[in-house]
């Protein structure tokens, strides 16, 4: 093409990131940081060659059809692709990228993180002694649940399952369980830590806590569901950095309120940035605000790789993480 690829952004971006795509292409960078909405994205695409949006805009069928539509390409910050209809944009000859890979490492920290807090019940420790509340050392004070040692189960053995899996088992001395449909080699599963089981189900009866981290599908969407979750001991405990919809908000607050779960640590949420505001209520509940891959390292990293695919992607070549 003639001249720099024009590239729309529609979130800040860490400022070194923002720099290099001064340098690379006429951009068009968020002022404000607010959540784009279906007319403003279709805007976009009708006024770029490529959008870099984030895991927080809705692409979907409808926004593609919109025309004139000149963008040729979507580059997506992030590694969860459920907020783009992938069926959509083929059908328009819209290649997406994302950007796999390097936020594998802080999200799996920040599951351990979350295992912690809710076994060892961190946040309610803090909340107690910023209310001025705590009255000193005592022996029976906020005991929390032993997380060496215990049975981890995971979800989906992709990157970050198995990073998990490697903190958990080799860090915490902990018995991994992995269930997964895709098939991982023997290798893979004992360097990781993993013993696998054949199904979900298995899983979840054998576990102290499962943990989720597989993609929001069709096929993966509700699967905590209520009966899923009594298969679980009693005093278990449910970890989410995945995507809030795989998780039943009602049958997990159920299972919190009447005593079956012993906690939940959630990263993510259905209809973010809403969420089901029972969960504030429940001290047993660790909640972030979608954290995972939040560190400065990470988020550069992001940014590198979407800046790679759309100069591959304008210069001809092939196109790294491409995924449609
Ligand atoms: C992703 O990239 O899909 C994460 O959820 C954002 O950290």
């Amino acid at each position: 093409m003639n001249g720099r690829p024009r590239v729309i952004v529609t979130r800040r971006l860490p400022a070194a990131v923002e720099q290099a795509l001064g340098e690379h292409f006429d951009v068009v960078l968020s002022r404000d940081d607010h959540q784009w909405n279906p007319p403003e994205l279709q805007r976009a695409l009708s006024e770029c060659d490529a959008l870099l949006c984030t895991i927080s805009d809705r692409i979907g069928a409808g926004v593609f059809a919109a025309s004139p539509r000149r963008a040729r390409m979507i580059a997506s910050f992030g590694v969860g692709l459920d907020h783009i209809d992938l069926e959509a944009a083929a059908a328009h000859e819209i290649v997406v990228t994302n950007t796999p890979g390097v936020l594998t490492d802080c999200t799996a920290d920040i599951t351990m993180a979350l295992v912690l807090e809710t076994l060892r019940r961190a946040g309610e420790g803090e909340r107690e002694l910023r209310a001025g509340r705590w009255t000193g050392w005592r022996p029976t004070h906020l005991l929390g649940r032993k997380v060496t040692g215990r049975t981890l189960g995971i979800v989906g053995l992709g990157r970050i399952g198995l990073a998990v899996a490697r903190r958990a088992h080799f860090g915490f001395g902990m018995r991994v369980l992995g269930f997964s449909r895709s098939t991982i080699s023997s290798e893979t599963l004992a360097e990781h830590g993993v013993e696998p089981v054949a199904s979900l189900e298995a899983l979840l009866a054998e576990v102290d806590i499962v943990s989720l981290h597989c993609p929001s599908t069709p096929e993966t969407r509700g699967m905590m569901n209520a009966s899923r979750i009594a298969m679980l001991k009693p005093g278990s405990f449910v970890i989410n950095t995945a995507r809030g919809d795989l998780v039943d908000d009602d049958a997990l607050i159920a299972a919190l309120i009447n005593g079956h779960l012993g906690g939940a640590g959630l990263d993510v949420y259905a209809g973010e940035p809403h969420l089901d505001r029972r969960y504030l209520g429940l001290e047993q509940a660790v909640l972030l605000p979608h954290l995972g891959s939040a560190t400065r390292e990470t988020r550069e990293a992001m940014g590198q790789l979407a800046i790679q695919s759309i100069s591959a992607f304008f210069a001809g070549d092939v196109v790294p993480n491409r995924v449609v």
